[in-house]
């Protein structure tokens, strides 16, 4: 059992994230547990990933805590919102009406991040699924925690071609700074890169099959109908974020490389990440078996 904090930018590939999390937290695969979901500005600005967190939260039964994290990178101003992927709410358009939100906790995200760190160590795996700002926030503060973490999954690089721009990921490119800090720490950190990803495609026919499969099949499918637009060359959407937890589930499904990684923080290809001279090593999964993962996902989650 994987104790985990989700560092995310709910998103819509974010919510099927955390659609397999609690899956993955049933009596009949319970190992993966969920302690607490730390949001940061990305898909959208930080007011609406954390309105989406405490959504999606109250829409799943999750019990973890929310906590709001950074609203802007380290150094840079933030970007715009992809609204043309993740839609207008972050969440695909889907209506958000309903379900009543309970606050977000108190304290910052990094702050938490710390403390539950802390609390339990060489327990925990930070899974982060956005922009690096909290993690690298959570370095500066306490370098400590470099050394108390199981581990950092992290869903984000490009090493081929990259997707906001020729050269980048958009997590990365979103806090290049903050990326490069946290690959320079020495923690174990997992890098799940587009590389990986883009081969993990739920197709719309499959996704079809699943709005008959219950509830939680409903739900996928609901959610992924205008970000399947932005990837229509592919007929269906790319599970990005689920492929970082299933590397932690599957790691079998993925080819995996062990070197230092570096990031481009400047120059026309900001944000890229590419092998590195020295530095930690790094676990980068650079080859997914997409459509096994993309079968496990369906299966998990229906
Ligand atoms: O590049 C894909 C990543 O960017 C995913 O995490 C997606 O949710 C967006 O944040
Ligand atoms: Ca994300």
């Amino acid at each position: 059992m994987s104790l985990l904090i989700l560092d995310t930018d709910p998103g819509v590939d974010d919510a099927l994230a955390l659609l397999y999390l609690r899956a993955r937290n049933q009596q009949k695969w319970p190992d993966l547990k969920l302690l607490a979901i730390t949001t940061v500005f990305g898909n959208a600005d930080v007011e609406t990933t954390t309105r989406n967190a405490l959504w999606l939260r109250a829409r799943l039964g999750l019990s973890a805590p929310v906590y709001r994290g950074a609203a802007e990178p380290l150094t840079r101003p933030r970007g715009l919102s992809p609204k043309h992927v993740h839609g207008e709410n972050g969440l695909g358009d889907l209506d958000l009406s309903g379900a009543p939100l309970s606050p977000a906790g108190s304290g910052a995200a990094h702050e938490r991040i710390i403390d539950l760190v802390r609390a339990r160590p060489r327990e925990i795996t930070i899974v982060a699924i956005g922009p690096l700002t909290n993690l690298a926030l959570a370095l500066r503060a306490a370098p400590d925690v470099a050394g108390l973490v199981a581990g950092v999954t992290i869903m984000g690089g490009a090493f081929a071609a990259g997707n906001v721009t020729p050269f980048a990921e958009a997590n990365i490119h979103n806090d290049p700074e903050a990326a490069a800090e946290v690959l320079a720490a020495p923690w174990p950190v997992t890098l799940v890169p587009l590389d990986a990803t883009m081969s993990c495609v739920l197709t719309n026919a499959k996704a079809g099959e699943l709005a008959q499969q219950g509830e939680a099949g409903r739900f996928a499918h609901d959610i992924t109908r205008g970000y399947a637009k932005a990837y229509e060359r592919l007929d269906g959407c790319v599970l990005h974020d689920v492929a970082a937890l299933v590397s932690l589930t599957r790691p079998e499904l993925f080819e995996t490389r062990v070197a230092p990684v570096s990031v481009a923080t400047s120059g026309e290809r900001l944000g890229q990440t590419a092998w590195g001279e020295d530095g930690p090593a790094v676990s980068v999964r650079l080859r997914a078996d997409g459509a096994a993962l993309a079968r496990h996902f369906r299966e998990t989650v229906a």
